[in-house]
């Protein structure tokens, strides 16, 4: 077995951490083969709380946990770290405006981005699930200039497998038939869900959903607007935000990055822009990439139809006014 990583897990008390610690554990990120140490950081008042996380650990009895350290500091938990979910957030509380949700959440992570710049390995993977995800993730690296700003990502794999189930499920194959559904933009109802480049093999032959479909109204409307509101949808009939498939998203996305997308795979995750499709530069933006030797590169080259053009700009210029925002919370 290879020497332990350092794996970080925010959050740690809370219901992402809770379904996301298990598949750390069993090795479906790392693989079986890779040991890790556990960093798991909430805040003072849920440490009693983590205490009984970590009773679950042990007691999954599973070979591959190292070591498990439960901390409030974050100089402590991204002490070497090597992979990092930025899983703990502020819950946005009743009455409280969304532009308080984000004073509030990126001074957290302004903190956080000092931590990882002074403790964590240069290489670090960071993974922010925590919303507003995209501008939390863009903080965090602005106050980690250290770290390569390639190293931050934001969660959109969620919205990405909602919108492959809800394929799968309107032509009626199984999820493993559907590729290459793109999410662009911010993980927020702005984002852009697109299945014009998606593929779907029907009978042995892959072919363009758009064709098999064969409903364009379906597909710019129902189907954009059913992912856009699909976290609001699984709130209303919970009562608490998606958990058990935000947490297999978050490994998902984690487990394509350190291992490498497969051959004529392409997922989306949050990352810098670099001005691809005319996407302003400075912005986490959900892009389609393709992943090799732990480094992600942003597909090229796809048609951008005005419909789409339409919907990436109002979902790059919602993440523009977050940026405007979070620099005069910060200033
Ligand atoms: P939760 O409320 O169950 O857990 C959050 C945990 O974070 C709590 O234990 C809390 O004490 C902790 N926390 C708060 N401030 C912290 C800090 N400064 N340092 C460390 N820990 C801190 O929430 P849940 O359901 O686990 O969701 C976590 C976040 O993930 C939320 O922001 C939620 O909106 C977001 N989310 C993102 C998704 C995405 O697709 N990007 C999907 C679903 C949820």
């Amino acid at each position: 077995m290879a020497n332990p990583i350092n794996v970080v897990v925010t959050g740690a008390a809370g219901q992402i951490a809770y379904s996301l610690l298990y598949q750390l554990a069993s090795g479906s990120v790392f693989g079986s083969e890779q040991s890790i140490n556990l960093r798991l950081l909430d805040i003072a008042p849920m440490m009693g709380v983590l205490k009984g996380v970590i009773m679950e650990l042990e007691d999954l009895a599973l070979p591959i946990v190292k070591d498990i350290l439960p901390t409030d500091d974050p100089n402590l938990a991204f002490k070497d770290a090597d992979a990092v979910f930025l899983v703990g957030a502020m819950p946005r509380k009743q009455g409280m405006e969304r532009k308080d949700l984000l004073a509030a959440n990126i001074k957290i992570f302004k903190v956080q981005g000092e931590a990882l710049d002074k403790y964590a390995r240069k290489d670090v993977k960071v993974l922010v699930v925590g919303n507003p995800a995209n501008t939390n993730a863009l903080i965090c690296s602005r106050y980690a200039p250290s770290i390569p700003k390639q190293n931050f990502t934001a969660m959109t794999r969620l919205d990405q497998n909602r919108a492959k189930a809800a394929l799968a499920t309107k032509i009626g194959v199984g999820v493993e038939k559907v590729q290459n559904v793109i999410i662009w933009g911010n993980h927020s109802s702005t984002q852009y869900p697109d299945a014009a480049h998606a593929t779907v093999e029907v009978n042995g032959v892959t072919q363009p959903v758009s064709k098999i479909v064969n409903d364009d109204k379906w597909l710019s409307e129902d189907f954009v607007e059913t992912i856009q509101k699909r976290g609001a949808a699984v709130i209303a009939a919970r009562t608490m935000s998606s958990a058990m498939s935000a947490a297999k998203a978050a490994a998902d996305h984690m487990r394509d990055w350190w291992f490498g997308t497969k051959p004529n795979e392409v997922v989306s995750m949050g990352v810098v822009s670099d001005g691809s499709y005319g996407i302003p530069k400075d912005i986490i933006f959900s892009f389609p990439v393709t992943i090799k030797n732990k480094q992600y590169a942003i597909v090229q080259g796809l048609d951008i139809n005005s419909f789409a053009r339409s919907k990436l700009d109002i979902t790059a210029k919602e993440l523009e006014e977050e940026r405007t925002e979070a620099s005069s919370v910060l200033q």
